[in-house]
């Protein structure tokens, strides 16, 4: 019998990055019944600090993507004025395909992180200037990213692909919140492709343990 262990692991080890989809669509519920599985991922004092909008017309995700590709190219134009053509080029070559992995896929789930409110901050943290403001903002970015990591195994697990994008946000944050009319205060955390997978990546290997874990006896 698997247990409840074994298959969650097989989950989380199975979970892909997938930059090819097939056009089948995902369907609403579907997408709904994920964000119920983000939804439960903790959060700093149960500040919830997430938010999502799910573009699945595709004339809109090509609008996104045309507006990264613009990015692009205007950073790389600054690049060349400045005489770094190599990177340029570079830019254009290898990051641009990065940037735009989602452009096939059915459905882009715009990820946002909401500052950190709490009665915490309001009655204590705020009047001490226990941290710059700026700390509060990274504060919802945690509990986001908590929360699409969430989604993403939900999705695999229900034989969805996703791959999570910080590409377009680092380029056109500012162009993205425009288009799809998000408020000052959300911050665009990052963008998950979502689709039925047409490709089956492979798994990349990872630092082995003893690298990453120190054991303080
Ligand atoms: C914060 C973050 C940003 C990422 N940005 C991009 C991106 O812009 N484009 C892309 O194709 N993949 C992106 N990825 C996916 C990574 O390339 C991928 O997770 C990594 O290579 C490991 O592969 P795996 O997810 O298949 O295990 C991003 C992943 C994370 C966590």
């Amino acid at each position: 019998m698997t247990t409840t262990y074994e298959t969650i692991k097989e989950v989380i080890h199975g979970r892909r990055s997938v930059r090819r989809y097939d056009e089948r669509p995902v369907s609403v519920d579907d997408i709904k019944e994920l964000v119920d599985c983000a939804r439960y991922a903790p959060s700093d004092t149960n500040s919830q600090t997430w938010e999502f909008i799910a573009v699945v017309n595709r004339s809109m995700i090509k609008q996104i993507e045309q507006l990264t590709w613009d990015a692009l190219h205007a950073k790389a134009q600054i690049a060349e004025e400045q005489g770094l053509n190599k990177e340029a080029r570079m830019l254009l070559k290898s990051f641009g395909p990065y940037a735009t992995a989602f452009s096939d896929a059915p459905a882009l789930i715009v990820c946002l992180a909401t500052p950190y409110t709490s009665k915490f901050r309001e009655r204590i943290f705020d009047p001490i200037q226990l941290v710059p403001t700026a700390v509060w903002e990274e504060e919802g970015i945690k509990s986001s990213c908590l929360a699409i990591q969430n989604l993403m195994l939900a999705a695999h697990a229900q034989g969805l692909a996703t791959c999570p994008m910080t590409g377009p946000v680092l380029l056109a944050a500012d162009a993205i919140k425009s288009l799809l009319d998000i408020p000052e205060d959300r911050q665009v955390n990052m963008v998950l492709a979502l689709g039925y997978p047409l490709e089956t990546p492979a798994k990349l290997p990872r630092k082995p343990v003893e690298e990453i874990l120190r054991i303080i006896e």
